[in-house]
């Protein structure tokens, strides 16, 4: 139910799948969708169990995660439990059960340091290295899951996500778009690169990779563009006629103490292309994607 979770659900009821969100908490959310988020706390497999028992789905999409790479620094242990433990007790039902299970994992499992445009984006082929501890976290859960003997799981690593505004969740580029109409200084990132991907391409994968049947396989998953947040965030602001005379461009060194450090994690999604081929799948581009959000919003 969180920002990735309640976008995609968008995208998969067009295809005519019924999306169960689920939270640890459902009654910290709004009438009228509290009433459809069902409760699965990760940390307790009785409680991820009855849910399933209670909807019997057909696939199971892991997104629940402690997300925020700031916080898991703070609180490692936290993290652990709930990116690595957490993960391997959905997946240890969905093996139970035979579910097909797809785990969202991320460009944060490289440390970015890589010379992308000399040497290429991150591919598959490259090995994490995270230096964070989120990025460690999700290395430790995508391990769990490749050492399961039940093979019926897909792990896909994506980008910096973006999608309409969720009342809920924290989302990525709404939280400086707030910022800026509050009329306070945005102080955004020059130096550091991704290549952001629209949620609803990412459930358009994920319906395409689970119908393909591709399973046991790491895919890349990344956007239309290699760009940094600077940029991003005012490309997305004049499409949005948002004023940006108050962002503060500046580097990672000019933040003292800055501890998630990472300077461009572009993934090559070569891999995922090849494998929808068949679909003729391909990112939004940006400024379509925009038109997009701001008409749902
Ligand atoms: N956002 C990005 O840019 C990005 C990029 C790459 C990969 N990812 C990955 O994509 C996934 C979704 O990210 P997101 O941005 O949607 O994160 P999010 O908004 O922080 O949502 C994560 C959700 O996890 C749930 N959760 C946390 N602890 C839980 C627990 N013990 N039991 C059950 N649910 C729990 C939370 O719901 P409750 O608090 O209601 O339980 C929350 O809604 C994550 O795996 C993240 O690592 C995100």
């Amino acid at each position: 139910m969180g920002f990735f979770g309640s976008n995609a659900a968008v995208r998969f009821r067009q295809h005519g799948i019924i999306p169960i969100l689920s939270s640890s908490a459902p009654e910290r959310y709004p009438e009228p969708q509290r009433r459809t988020v069902a409760h699965a706390n990760i940390l307790y497999r009785a409680s991820i169990e009855a849910c399933l028992q209670q909807y019997t789905p057909d696939a199971i999409l892991h997104a629940a995660a402690f997300s925020a790479p700031l916080a898991c620094e703070k609180e490692p242990d936290i993290a652990y439990s709930i990116n690595v433990v957490g993960t391997q007790n959905v997946m240890a039902l969905a093996a139970d059960y035979g579910i097909p299970f797809v785990f969202t994992s991320t460009d944060l499992v490289f440390n970015g340091e890589k010379n992308v445009l000399r040497d290429g984006y991150y591919s598959e082929a490259d090995e994490p290295d995270a230096h964070i501890v989120y990025g460690k976290t999700k290395i430790a859960a995508e391990r769990s899951i490749q050492e399961q003997s039940f093979g019926r799981w897909i792990i896909l690593r994506t980008a910096l996500m973006f999608g309409r505004r969720v009342a809920w969740a924290n989302g990525f580029p709404q939280f400086a778009v707030d910022l800026l109409k509050s009329g306070k200084p945005t102080t955004l990132f020059t130096d550091q690169f991704r290549t952001p991907a629209y949620i609803p391409d990412i459930a358009e994968v994920i319906v395409h990779l689970l119908r393909a049947q591709r399973f046991g396989e790491i895919y890349h998953c990344g956007g239309s563009e290699r760009i940094n947040r600077t940029d991003f965030v005012q490309r997305y602001c004049t499409v949005a006629g948002v004023d940006t005379s108050e962002i503060i461009a500046c580097t990672m060194d000019d933040v003292p103490n800055y501890t998630t450090r990472v300077r461009d994690v572009s993934l090559n999604s070569e891999k995922l292309r090849h494998s929808l081929a068949q679909f003729s799948w391909q990112m939004t581009p940006y400024e379509k994607a925009f038109q997009e959000m701001l008409e749902g919003d």
